[in-house]
């Protein structure tokens, strides 16, 4: 594999090598006694123990406070730009998993200001709407209202700002070009930006009024922001945010990242329907061979199928099932067409429950949202 690809908050291209992300971005791979360690807490995760959440930052630390009283905060997010896709359920239903098993605290920020400094089509009520549009999904996932707060940064910025200016002015200009790769062409609110997505880290200790410790459960594209986070913590009297790293969904085009911005004929969104998934999961990239005869004899790629990745990331929690169909399309035994067959069934079965999930969440946003 080559080692020309690129993984930024904004921007992720190339076929992502995940082993060589970690010694670039310095984070620790979720190794074997990391696992044994979290099973002490509830049965894993089945994103855990397929490798597809598999890096993470001070997680270590972060536990052993909790065995010693001290509960952190979760915090998460979300860039309003479009509908939300499969891939950003990935980091959010591992978060619900993570709520449940520790029982703690969670902080959903949606970045509208962010969506609307980096994209040139999008107003700034543009930003807004789908941030209560993808509130409603995250909702939908069955976050605790007790335990939840969700706010939109245009909204709550009379409580953020002291907190973004205090770290806004402990971050240089040569520091962000460095970690975001931005020039001297990005407006100005691009580069703040990124003080208003630490922020969140620092909320519960605010509340409470003592240094309470923060986990933040993301694909790992975001990571860069809290490299830059964890310079700066201490400096501002908190502590360092721990991190745990999901992997990204590819695109049903192959191995690339599912984005909103992307290619939408190759992204499954949360409200697309019934017509609409069956026609992407219909023209999904597989590893299939040339014809029939051929796939019979070889066998298929399941390695470089998006088709099996969707089954492994989350429509297939049985991990037996996921390995008997890997093992049968090795051999030949069964064909791209009934994979993309029972993958249509699986998502469309998810769906169509999410989305009258979606539908109830309408009633219960005020019991979630905060604001200024
Ligand atoms: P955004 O909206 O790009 O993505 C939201 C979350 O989804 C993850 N993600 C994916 N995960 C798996 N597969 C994919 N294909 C995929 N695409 C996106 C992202 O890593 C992210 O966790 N600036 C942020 C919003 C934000 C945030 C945060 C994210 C604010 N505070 C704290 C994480 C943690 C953004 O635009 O995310």
């Amino acid at each position: 594999m080559t080692n020309e690809f690129e993984v930024t908050p904004y921007r992720v291209s190339g076929e992502i090598d995940y082993d060589v992300l970690i010694e670039r971005f310095g984070t620790k791979r979720i190794d074997e006694a990391m696992l044994k360690r979290l099973s002490r807490y509830g049965p894993l995760h089945p994103m855990l123990r397929r490798g597809l959440v598999y890096s993470q930052r001070d997680l270590d630390w972060l536990l052993n406070e909790y065995d010693k009283g001290n509960k952190f905060s979760l915090y998460t997010g979300r860039g309003p730009s479009g509908p939300v896709h499969l891939g950003h359920l990935i980091p959010w239903a591992f978060s619900r998993y993570l709520q449940d098993t520790f029982k703690v605290k969670m902080w959903f920020q949606l970045t509208d200001d962010e969506k609307f400094m980096f994209y040139d089509h999008l107003t700034l009520d543009e930003t807004k709407k789908w941030g209560y549009e993808n509130a409603l999904d995250f909702i939908a996932l069955g976050f605790d209202p007790e335990l939840t707060k969700i706010f939109l940064d245009t909204e709550y910025i009379k409580t953020m700002y002291p907190l973004a200016v205090r770290a806004a002015k402990k971050i240089t200009f040569s520091t962000i070009r460095a970690v975001f790769g931005f020039d001297n062409s990005y407006n100005i609110g691009s580069i703040f930006f990124t003080s208003i997505q630490t922020v969140p880290c620092f909320l519960e200790s605010v509340e409470q009024g003592k240094k309470i410790p923060c986990l933040i459960p993301c694909g790992i594209d975001q990571d860069p922001h809290f490299r830059i986070t964890r310079d700066i913590a201490e400096g501002l009297g908190y502590y360092k945010p721990a991190l745990i790293h999901s992997k990204l969904m590819p695109s049903l085009a192959g191995p690339e990242k599912m984005s909103t911005s992307g290619n939408r004929e190759m992204a499954i969104f949360t409200i697309d329907d019934k017509k609409t998934v069956k026609r992407k999961t219909s023209n999904a990239f597989t590893g299939g061979r040339v014809s029939v005869e051929e796939q019979r004899k070889l066998g298929g790629q399941p390695e470089v199928c998006s088709v099996h990745a969707y089954f492994n990331y989350f429509f297939e929690s049985d991990d037996a099932k996921i390995r008997e169909m890997y093992d049968e399309c090795r051999a030949g035994k069964i064909l791209c067409g009934e994979c993309k067959e029972r993958l249509f069934e699986k998502v469309w079965n998810f769906l169509e429950v999410h989305q009258k999930k979606r539908l109830e969440a309408k009633k219960v946003l005020d019991d979630f949202f905060v604001r200024d």
